[in-house]
């Protein structure tokens, strides 16, 4: 918890919001916000109900908002049906805005291609009638493996509007990882693309999938359509494997959406946890889309003439909600991008901003650290060498950003007079909770200021009382919201236990998070408080790294933990005792390289350690535990101060304080 908490306490710049933003904003200055937080106190339901019901189109209207009779398993709006997909497409046709450009695709190589609502409808219409003829029915599980493309939204919206449940698997994931999605959803069905294209490069994806399939198990998965997007030649399995275009071939461009129970699972998708295997986030239909729309509307202010740009991979929570989701409920035009912040340069994202006069853009700290580097190096594509006068509004998401570079982003970037919208909220969360509102909140560099009106969001300890302002505690959410998670999928044990623990009275949300509020009531995140890294704003757990690295033949014991990273926040730092003895440093360096391929293999690129440290054996106490707090101190080469006389060797500090 160590992140940022020396910057709450040096950080006393204010940032108000522009006036000339603030008077047409949507929640248009603090008195506007707490009137809406006031209305969610007075009459909670009342407040979800009036929302719900002004903002979505409901083919059965509910009359039930929110039941808790099973808390913590919530029920919201449950005698309600929708149908996701037309709230999203089919609404914006008969609101005048069927030839308004939906999506901006832009290519790697730079090409651009647009569609409108109107287009837009037509292709996921299309090809949910072709799901539809090729039998998949409701309530069954669509895993998606594609790249960042107008397809993937598709894709997705396509599943919606059937009541496909989809699990969107994200391109930089392994074979591996993609297999226990396979399993662990039972999927009927995989869409994926040849390869996909990043930084000039041609990344294969489609024979990850086949080598996942090959893994057995998953003789539920009928049929595998491929996009092709590269032109890459791949195997070829005759009756499993179609094109897409093959697929689609002939099905009619209009498709009458049927209503789905608000409850519906709309889509299932996996982030870590402190222990075990990742987790199957398991959302819903309803409230989780009032929460995708309104929030475009409230975090991001957004107006009819913006032009929206998040630059998150639809396969993390991000895309979900600000790409696949939330943008197309609200009715926006916004840009889609497949390639890398850094190809041909890395002035890309001004230049794309630039060229698509982009008004509100959404990115993470760790693409904002990386290209402050870039430009220090670099005028060429320093974003001052471009004309970014279009923005109005820049956000951050992911993990916490630190102060310098949020001051950088909104000098640079923002021109001193964009507000930065540094929202907090998870997987789980399927939205926004805390953030400042652009027209409405003083903004503290570092800070994600309060929690949205209806998010009864609180800083606690173990025992669950609230703590006092300036003192850290555990961050948690004392009422249910509409877009929260609804179950780990197959698993309501673990449900429970990850996010609802009974010392906290077992129906408030313990969101794993550290956090401490500030005199003036601002929310600070302090970061995780379990065994969750955050590398680049990806999670992963130290576990899930442990249990891939003793599963290689040479290794005996290993540990992992997270070490301050400039740029990628946290990075992976691996503590290895191998089966035959300490290597010598040419050895050590070879072997280390095996297993960092290794863990990139079974997991991800994103997992590989950056540093593989070789002991004899690892720091625990005489019952046995391993002493991650000393590894810490280690790993960042600082002295090891605290007490080590519980420790069984401590000896072996010294052996793994020797980087390689
Ligand atoms: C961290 C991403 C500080 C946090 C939407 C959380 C943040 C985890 C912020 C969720 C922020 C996300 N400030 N920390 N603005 N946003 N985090 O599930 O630790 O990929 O628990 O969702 O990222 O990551 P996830």
């Amino acid at each position: 918890m160590a992140n940022g908490i020396e910057s709450v306490l040096v950080e006393t710049r204010v940032f108000p919001p522009p006036a000339a933003l603030a008077a047409k904003a949507n929640i248009a200055g603090m008195d506007a916000y707490r009137a809406l937080c006031t209305e969610a106190e007075r009459d909670f339901t009342g407040f979800w109900a009036r929302l719900a019901r002004e903002q979505l189109q409901w083919t059965r209207p509910f009359e039930q908002v929110l039941d808790e009779s099973q808390a913590p398993f919530y029920k919201w709006f449950a005698d309600g049906e929708l149908n996701v997909s037309a709230n999203c497409l089919d609404a914006n046709l008969q609101n005048g805005r069927a030839d308004k450009t939906a999506i901006i695709f832009e290519a790697d190589d730079g090409t651009v291609s647009r569609v409108t609502y109107r287009e837009l409808h037509a292709r996921v219409c299309r090809f949910a009638n072709a799901l539809a003829a090729a039998g998949y029915q409701a309530g069954e599980r669509v895993i998606i493996y594609l790249p960042m493309s107008i397809e993937a939204v598709v894709a997705m919206q396509a599943c919606a509007r059937l009541g496909l449940t989809h699990s969107v698997v994200f391109g930089g994931f392994s074979a591996k990882s993609l297999h226990e999605r396979l399993l662990d959803t039972q999927a009927v069905l995989a869409i994926t693309a040849d390869a996909q294209m990043r930084g000039g490069r041609r990344i294969p994806l489609k024979p990850a999938l086949d080598d996942a399939l090959a893994m057995g198990g998953c003789e539920a998965v009928r049929q595998v359509v491929v996009y092709r997007r590269a032109g890459e030649d791949v195997a070829w399995t005759e009756g499993r494997d179609t094109w897409w275009s093959e697929f689609e071939q002939g099905q009619p461009e209009t498709h009458q959406a049927q209503g789905f129970n608000a409850e519906h699972p709309l889509f299932i998708l996996y982030t870590s946890g402190s222990t075990g295997k990742p987790k199957g986030v398991q959302h819903g239909s309803g409230g989780y889309l009032l929460w995708a729309k309104l929030t475009m509307q409230w975090t991001f202010d957004l107006k009819d003439e913006d032009i929206f740009w998040c630059t998150a991979d639809v396969g993390w929570i991000t895309g979900h909600t600000y790409i696949a989701y939330g943008p197309l409920a609200a009715g926006a035009t916004q840009i889609i991008f497949e390639g890398v912040p850094t190809y041909p340069d890395a002035g890309r994202f001004w230049r794309m901003i630039q060229s698509h006069k982009a008004t509100v853009f959404y990115t993470a700290p760790t693409a904002i650290r990386s290209l402050i580097k870039s430009s220090e190096a670099d005028a060429k594509v320093h974003p001052a060498s471009f004309d970014l006068s279009s923005l109005r509004i820049i956000g951050s998401v992911g993990e916490p950003i630190n102060p310098e570079a949020w001051m950088w982003y909104h000098k640079n970037v923002g021109g001193e007079r964009c507000p930065v919208v540094d929202t907090w909220w998870q997987t789980e969360t399927g939205g926004h909770m805390l953030t400042p509102l652009p027209g409405a909140t003083a903004t503290k560099p570092g800070s994600c200021a309060f929690p949205l009106p209806g998010i009864m969001a609180a800083v606690v300890d173990e025992t669950g009382n609230e703590v006092e302002r300036g003192q850290g505690g555990l961050l948690v959410i004392k009422r249910p919201w509409p877009a929260m998670i609804r179950n780990v999928w197959g698993d309501p044990e673990r449900f429970k236990k990850s996010y609802f623990p009974p010392e906290l009275g077992g129906t408030i949300y313990l969101a794993g998070d550290g956090a401490q509020r500030d005199a003036d009531d601002y929310f600070w995140i302090m970061g995780r408080i379990d065994d969750v890294l955050n590398v680049s704003g990806h999670r992963l757990g130290t576990m899930e790294v442990e249990s891939v690295l003793v599963a290689h033949e040479l290794v005996a014991e290993a540990a992992v933990i997270g070490r301050p990273d400039d740029v990628t926040g946290e990075a992976v730092v691996a503590f290895v005792v191998l089966k035959q003895s300490v290597p010598g440093d040419e050895e050590a360096a070879q072997v280390a390289k095996t297993l960092r391929d290794w863990v990139s293999k079974e997991i991800g690129p994103i997992a590989k350690p950056k540093e593989i440290r070789f002991g004899e054996n690892l720091p625990k106490t005489r019952s046995g535990k391993i002493m991650r707090r000393l590894l810490r101190t280690v790993a960042q080469g600082q002295e090891v101060t605290q007490d080590t006389s519980t420790l069984e060797n401590p000896a072996i500090l010294q052996q793994l304080g020797k980087a390689l």
